[in-house]
């Protein structure tokens, strides 16, 4: 069985140490701990250079602690320090290595703190993080959809409800719901970053310390815009503010749902309105003829990962307040919901950039009864009462031509050859950042 490096931090002398009991008290921690430590040791750096501005380090333990950090963090970086099971987690790695290569001043780190704030705000800098990069791949989503939708204003689609005929409709205009659905969760990401960018480190255990810590200056030190002043609260917001941000990424993989949706039915050979080149599409095992849209649908699938990632948070939250171990599960489905999350909106902008419409099959999809709502709001134009126009609207008149162009050449939302409702969408997108 191998031990944790430098020991666990609390063992007690004389109680031995059960190894199954160990190993499922460990769990898979330490591992998850990876995508944390980089943060975990950032913070350490904050903390450090506050516990000097208190007097508990001296400026030359702190510069001494600092060098360390940095290079911990930079052998992190370039793969030459990898956590593993020798340690319990990433505090206890850490502590491990100042203690190791210092001494007494490394075990002066862990004064006033507890694991309780540090994977807090470890996990609080690495969401501010993965929020942004939600951010930047919506606008990433959006700005392909909004190209495409001033290039494709006037290529006609069928409009559908209920999957039925409904009215004529262009690519553009399919592309702006896109367009516009992304900007709205590109918003939501940096909303919930903002709400979530408070600083917990100081609150140790979850009741603060007997210590004049300075938490403004590590909250300004950390970037962060707030500090959660409350000792109490910072535990109680252990997974209330992973739900807000698996909230956030969950509203861009619903819009990914539905989109892939609409992309399985129009790749079907019943729609054939568009096509994805061969790097999209997998064949199967034992149908030779078959080009499958398996990447499509395995986007649509991820949001159900998210969805089961919110599950498993709620579920945990069943608890009184303070710290409790049930809270460490909160980090397995935060972490595969983010990873899934990001890899699967990361691979969209191409895709959507590679989609080839097929115009001949998207026009003749377009039956005369998608004309009756123009005709209906032609004869209301005129001045005839709107009901008795619905009815009058249901059949086309003797002679009349009509076609998808003529439609959407007068339509208000985007659809008017100058699409002047795009602008608009474009300054909210350039209003991102
Ligand atoms: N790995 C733990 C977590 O994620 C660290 C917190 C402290 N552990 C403890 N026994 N108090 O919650």
């Amino acid at each position: 069985e191998s031990k944790p490096a430098g020991g666990l931090l609390w063992q007690k002398e004389g109680v031995a140490v059960d190894a199954r009991i160990q190993a499922f008290l460990a769990g898979e921690d330490v591992v998850l701990d990876r995508q944390l430590l980089a943060y975990d040791i950032r913070a350490s750096r904050a903390h450090a250079e506050g516990l000097c501005r208190v007097g508990i380090l001296t400026a030359d333990e702190l510069q001494a602690l600092c060098a360390e950090l940095d290079r911990l963090s930079e052998e992190v970086a370039d793969g030459r320090f990898v956590l593993d099971e020798r340690f319990e987690d990433g505090h206890s790695a850490i502590e491990a290595r100042l203690i190791e290569v210092l001494g007494d001043t490394g075990r002066k780190i862990h004064t006033g703190r507890s694991r309780n704030d540090q994977v807090l705000v470890a996990s609080r800098l690495w969401l501010r993080d993965q929020l942004a990069t939600l951010g930047a791949q919506c606008a990433a989503v959006a700005s392909v959809a909004l190209r495409r939708a001033g290039e494709e204003m006037q290529l006609p689609l069928p409009g559908y409800t209920h999957l039925q005929r409904a009215m004529v409709s262009s690519a553009g205009m399919w592309w702006a719901g896109w367009a516009e659905s992304f900007i709205d969760d590109a918003e939501l990401a940096a909303a919930s970053a903002r709400w979530l960018d408070a600083n917990p480190l100081g609150s140790a255990s979850g009741f603060g310390v007997n210590l004049p810590l300075d938490r403004d200056f590590t909250t300004e030190r950390l970037g962060f815009s707030r500090l959660q002043v409350s000792a109490t609260y910072a535990q109680l917001s252990r997974g209330k503010f992973e739900l807000q941000a698996l909230s956030a990424l969950s509203q861009a993989l619903l819009d990914l749902r539905r989109l892939a949706w609409d992309l399985s039915l129009f790749l079907s050979a019943e729609y054939g309105f568009c096509r994805l080149p061969n790097q999209y599409t997998t064949g199967s095992s034992l149908m030779p003829n078959k080009r499958n849209p398996d990447l499509v649908e395995l986007l649509r699938a991820s949001y159900g990962v998210v969805a089961g990632a919110r599950g498993e948070i709620e579920s945990l939250l069943s608890l009184p307040s303070g710290y409790h171990r049930d809270l460490q599960f909160s980090k397995a489905p935060l972490l595969r919901a983010f990873g899934h999350g990001l890899s699967a909106l990361d691979l969209l902008p191409a895709l959507l950039d590679a989609l080839q419409w097929q115009p001949e099959a998207m026009r003749a999809a377009i039956d005369e009864g998608m004309y009756a709502t123009d005709r209906a709001m032609q004869l209301a134009r005129d001045g005839v009462p709107f009901r008795e126009a619905y009815q009058r609207a249901a059949k086309p008149v003797e002679g009349e031509s009509r076609s998808p162009e003529g439609s959407l050449a007068e339509r208000s939302s985007p659809g008017g050859a100058a699409c002047p409702l795009l602008d608009r969408l474009q300054a909210r997108l350039a209003a991102l950042g």
